[in-house]
C-alpha cells in the first residue's frame, strides 16, 4: 500500500472509530450499559481504531461534567436545549482537543464531519462555531475548592451534583476531590491468583514469560497482581487459576475468611468473581451454591467457575425468596445489587444514571434480600453482607437496621491473621476499602454471626 493510501485508510478508520464512540454515547443516553453497547459497536473495528473509539466514548462519559461546563460558555442557550446528538458530538470534539494528542484542527474537522453524517448537514455550522470558540478562548481555571467546592467538583470534577453534595456533607472537600480524581482515571487491570499468596503470583509470572503478557505483584494485597503488558484474555488462558478483579472486590473474599464454614452459598453471585474466589477456599468436596436472579449473567459464573476448576452449583433464583432449606447454610455471602458508587471509575456511564430515587429503591431491595436470605444461615453460621457502594444507607445503616430486627445475629470482626492489608477494617469490625486511600475501587462488608443455639 502506498503511504497516501495508508493515510486515507487510517483517516477512514478514525472516522469509523469516532462514529462508533458516538453510537455508544447515543445508546447510553437511552439507558444502555456502556460495556454492552461498546461490545456491539466496536466489534468490527481493528485494534487501533477500537482502542481510540473506547477511549473517546469512555472518556466523554467520565468527563461529561467537565466538558459540559466548558461548552456551556460557548453555546448561546442551555445545553439541555441542544439536540442530544449534537451535544454528544460537541463533547466528543472537545474531549479530543483537551484530553488527547489528536491535533486540534483534525479533531474539529472530523467532529464536524461526523456530526454532519449522523445528525444532518444543517448542524455542522453550529458544531464548528462552538468548538472553534472554545479553542480560541482556551480552558478556564476551575473555581478554587475552598471558594466553590460544588462548582469545582461537578464541573472540573465531573460528578453529578446530588452525589457531590452528599459526599461534601460526609467528608472534607479535599477528600471528595481525591475521590473524584480517582473516579476520573481509567483503572489499571488487576487480578488475583486464586492459589493465594506471593508464590502464586511468582509462578504465574514465570508461566507468562515469553508470552508478551507481564504481571507484577500488588503490594499489600496477597495474591494480587497488576497487568503491566499484554492482553487479559491471554493471561487467563495461560493462568486458568487467575481472576481479573479489583483488590476492593477480592478483599471481600478475604474478609469472609480462609476456611469458610460449609455449606457455602453466594446468592447474588454473577458474574462470579467472588464466588470463584470462595470456591478456591472451600473444603474439598463441600457444596457451594451460586445463585443470581439474572439467568444470563449466571452463565458467566458457570464459565468463570469452569475455567478456574471450581465446582459450583448454579441456581437461578431471587434471593428474596431463595429455594434453599432454612438453617442449611454455614457461610452465606450476600453481595447485593447497589449504587456502585465505589466503582465509578470502572463504569463510566454509571454516575449519570444514579439519583436519590434509585438509591432509595436499592436500599429497599437490599433489605428485602437480607430478610429473605438470613433464615438460611444455620445456628453458629456466618452471613457476610457486602456492597461496592460508599453510601451509608446501603452499608452500615442497612446493617444496623438488620441487627435491630434480628437480635439473633451479632456483628463480629474478621478472623485473626486474615489476608487483609492493615487499615481496611474499621472500629466496628466492618471492611471498608476507600478508593482515595489505595487507588482501588471502594467496597464495604460486615460479618454477621448467628447465635449458636447448640453451644
Ligand atoms: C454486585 S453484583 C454481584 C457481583 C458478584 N458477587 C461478583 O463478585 O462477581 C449483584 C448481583 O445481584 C443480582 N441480583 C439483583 N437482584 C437480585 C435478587 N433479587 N436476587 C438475586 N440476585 C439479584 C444481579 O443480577 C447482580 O448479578
Amino acid at each position: 500500500m502506498t503511504p497516501a493510501a495508508e493515510t486515507r485508510g487510517r483517516t477512514r478508520g478514525q472516522a469509523e472509530a469516532r462514529t462508533a464512540a458516538f453510537r455508544v454515547l447515543q445508546d447510553v443516553r437511552s439507558g444502555a450499559h456502556a460495556d454492552r453497547s461498546a461490545a456491539e459497536h466496536l466489534q468490527a473495528l481493528d485494534d487501533r481504531e477500537r482502542s481510540l473509539a473506547r477511549e473517546l466514548a469512555y472518556g466523554v462519559l467520565r468527563l461529561r461534567g467537565r466538558l459540559d461546563a466548558e461548552l456551556a460558555r460557548h453555546v448561546d442557550r442551555p445545553l439541555e436545549e441542544l439536540d442530544p446528538g449534537v451535544l454528544d458530538w460537541l463533547r466528543l470534539g472537545l474531549y479530543q482537543c483537551r484530553e488527547t494528542r489528536i491535533p486540534e484542527h483534525a479533531a474539529v474537522n472530523e467532529t464536524v464531519e461526523g456530526a454532519g453524517r449522523t445528525e444532518g448537514r444543517h448542524v455542522t455550522g453550529l458544531v464548528n462555531a462552538v468548538l472553534r470558540s472554545a479553542l480560541r478562548a482556551g480552558e478556564a481555571d476551575p473555581p478554587p475548592l475552598d471558594e466553590d467546592p460544588v462548582a469545582r467538583l461537578t464541573g472540573w470534577g465531573s460528578h453529578p451534583e446530588w452525589l457531590v453534595r452528599r459526599w461534601l456533607d460526609r467528608w472534607p472537600a479535599g477528600t471528595v476531590e481525591s475521590l473524584v480524581e480517582v473516579d476520573n482515571r481509567p483503572p489499571a487491570v488487576t487480578g488475583r491468583v486464586l492459589d493465594g499468596d506471593e508464590d502464586g503470583v511468582e509462578s504465574a509470572r514465570r508461566a507468562l514469560e515469553g508470552t508478551g503478557v507481564e504481571i507484577r505483584p500488588l503490594d499489600e494485597w496477597s495474591g494480587g497482581f497488576r497487568l503491566v503488558e499484554g492482553d487479559p484474555g491471554e493471561l487467563l488462558r495461560r493462568v486458568p487459576r487467575a481472576v481479573i478483579q479489583d483488590p476492593a472486590s477480592f478483599s471481600v473474599v478475604d474478609f469472609v475468611g480462609r476456611e469458610p464454614r460449609p455449606p457455602v452459598a453466594d446468592l447474588c453471585a454473577a458474574p462470579g468473581t467472588k464466588c470463584v474466589g470462595l470456591a478456591a477456599r472451600r473444603e474439598a468436596g463441600s457444596l457451594q451454591v451460586c445463585g443470581d436472579s439474572d439467568r444470563a449473567r449466571l452463565e458467566a459464573v458457570g464459565r468463570a467457575g469452569g475455567r478456574a476448576g471450581a465446582d459450583v452449583r448454579l441456581v437461578a433464583a431471587d434471593a428474596r425468596r431463595p429455594a434453599l432449606r432454612p438453617a442449611s447454610v454455614g457461610t452465606l455471602l450476600l453481595d447485593v445489587p447497589c449504587t456502585g458508587t465505589g466503582t465509578l471509575r470502572r463504569r463510566p456511564g454509571l454516575r449519570w444514571r444514579q439519583g436519590p430515587d434509585r438509591l432509595r429503591s436499592l436500599v429497599r431491595l437490599q433489605e428485602e434480600i437480607l430478610e429473605g436470605a438470613a433464615p438460611l444461615v444455620e445456628s453458629g453460621g456466618l452471613l457476610v453482607y457486602s456492597t461496592c457502594s460508599l453510601e451509608p444507607e446501603e452499608n452500615e445503616e442497612q446493617v444496623e437496621r438488620f441487627l435491630e430486627r434480628h437480635p439473633e445475629f451479632r456483628r463480629e470482626e474478621p478472623e485473626d491473621g486474615s489476608d487483609l492489608p492493615p487499615g481496611v477494617v474499621d472500629d466496628r469490625g466492618d471492611l471498608r476499602v476507600l478508593p482515595w486511600s489505595r487507588g482501588t475501587d471502594g467496597s464495604y462488608a460486615a460479618r454477621l454471626r448467628r447465635a449458636d443455639r447448640t453451644g
